[in-house]
């Protein structure tokens, strides 16, 4: 008979109609109920089981962690919590588990133990929760671009540029690593690497990304990026995933537009299709605060928070209007801030940023036109000679979940942009093409799906919103 997923069957109307399942046992009490959870849904299914007419062999077996497969009909459950239950004619066991050995007891486990065993982390609560999200959101975000008639890009993951320029570039090599080929000067020598240059991982789909903008108007990439950069925070990974849209014919205001719209889109997304995800979440977090006093607590919960965002206009305020704001602050005059903020140009801190979106402005904020010197090279220049139009969005708890720019479409301002800043023009002539042929005025951004899943599902590192997570000194799975 057809396995039916137990989403479906929590959703029937229960006349003795005789179903499949399949899954792993969450829990087995007095010989009697199994809690059933195949993962399509949070909820576990109540299998009871007729142990006067199952072998022992067989009740032995059904153990937590255990697979199993289950015939039987579909009766209003008398139980609480639940509508439906499964009374079993058949029990059969797929894969044992070894009760005594199996990880995951059934008992609350910290999230730190769990990241240890991140391959059986999925079979928690918690986590199916958090990658259920996950999974809402990228298609979401795939079908906000679709519906607006972009076209998704793939821009390449082995590169020989670094986009950023921020020089945190994970190498690609097949050297023999205990013999490196060198050339006279004693310095390697790339030209017998496999792809006959020194060449990266991406940190950035943007540049190619802005060449697909340049023929098909509106484009999007969705992929993974990597840097090496030394962050051991809980908003840093080493890989993580990334959005970057690249529209012609945009200037800032455009692209800020369309950021917001996008956000407001996929969290609502969530909202809708992951309701039940997201309230036991909520919930997760609400019983975790009952732990702390009470003026620590959140004043709004995930999923007021979460209606408040998409309901809310997002705030937009310069940098320079930022600056001033956090100068004349209360927290900077009593010396609150570990970074204190005196002089315009300064690149803020995370305590800036949750100072201006969790206590100034108590709301997401689009911070724009940045110095252009602590911005990438490829930042439109403002007129005031000092500023670029940068782009930043600041959300609660996260800082930037967002990162973009209108660009340079000017190739001589852009050309004088790379010189200052030592960008070799030679190997980005491909990337000056679109400003030599047909440039026009164009923006973008990049926003990192990690961040995004963190505001989502109310967790607090990133390292618990992706599968398996990259960071400084830890690679496992
Ligand atoms: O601000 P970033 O560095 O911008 C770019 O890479 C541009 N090329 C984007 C563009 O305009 N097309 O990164 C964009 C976003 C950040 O706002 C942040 O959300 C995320 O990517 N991000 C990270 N997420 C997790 N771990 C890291 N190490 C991240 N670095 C950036
Ligand atoms: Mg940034």
């Amino acid at each position: 008979m057809a396995r039916v997923k137990i989403k479906e069957i929590l959703g029937l109307s229960p006349q003795n109609q005789e179903i499949t399942v399949k899954g792993w046992v969450r829990t087995f009490r007095n010989n009697q109920f199994i809690a059933l959870n195949d993962g399509s849904t949070n909820n576990n299914l109540q299998v009871v089981v007729d142990f006067n007419n199952t072998p022992e062999t067989i009740l032995k077996r059904i153990t937590t962690g255990a697979a199993i497969a289950a015939t039987g009909t579909l009766i209003p459950s008398q139980g609480k919590g639940q509508t439906v239950e499964l009374v079993a004619k058949t029990v059969e066991v797929i894969g044992d588990s070894d009760a005594e050995k199996y990880p995951l007891q059934p008992k609350k486990h910290s999230l730190e133990f769990l990241r240890e065993i991140a391959h059986l982390r999925f079979r928690t609560n918690t986590f199916g929760a958090v990658f259920r999200i996950r999974h809402s959101l990228a298609y979401a975000i795939h079908k906000f671009f679709n519906d607006k008639g972009f076209l998704y890009l793939h821009t390449p993951i082995i590169t020989a540029s670094d986009a950023e320029g921020a020089g945190e570039t994970f190498h690609v090599t097949n050297f023999d690593l205990n013999n490196i080929p060198r050339n006279e000067q004693g310095e390697i020598n790339y030209k017998e690497d496999f792809f006959g240059k020194s060449t990266n991982l991406t940190v950035s789909g943007q540049l190619e990304g802005e060449l697909g903008a340049m023929a098909f108007g509106d484009i999007y990439t969705f992929g993974p990026t990597f840097r090496a950069e030394n962050s051991n925070t809980a908003r840093h990974l080493a890989e993580f995933w990334m959005i970057e849209p690249e529209m012609a014919f945009y200037d800032l205001n455009d692209n800020m537009d369309l950021a917001e719209e996008l956000l407001h889109y996929v969290i609502r997304y969530a909202l809708e299709h992951n309701k039940e995800d997201i309230e036991f979440l909520t919930q997760r977090l609400l019983d975790e605060e009952k732990q702390k006093p009470q003026n620590e607590r959140s004043e709004m919960n995930l999923m007021e928070k979460l209606n408040f965002c998409i309901n809310n206009k997002f705030e937009r305020v310069t940098y320079t209007e930022a600056i001033s704001i956090l100068r004349e602050s209360n927290h900077n005059k009593k010396k609150k801030f570990q970074y204190l903020v005196n002089e315009w140009g300064v690149d803020l801190q995370s305590e800036h940023e949750r100072y201006l979106v969790e206590k100034h402005f108590n709301k997401p904020v689009i911070l724009t036109d940045y110095p252009k010197n602590i911005k990438a090279f490829y930042m439109r220049q403002n007129d005031d000679g000092k500023t670029v139009r940068a782009m930043d969005i600041l959300f609660p708890g996260i800082g930037e979940i967002v990162g973009g720019s209108q660009r340079e479409e000017r190739l001589e301002l852009l050309e004088q942009r790379m010189k200052e800043m030592n960008i070799p023009a030679e190997e980005l002539s491909w990337y000056l093409d679109t400003r030599r042929f047909g440039s026009c005025p164009h923006a973008g951004f990049g926003l990192g799906f990690e961040r995004l899943v963190l505001f989502v599902t109310g967790m607090t590192n990133i390292r618990d919103v992706i599968p398996f997570p990259r960071t400084p000194k830890n690679c496992e799975f």
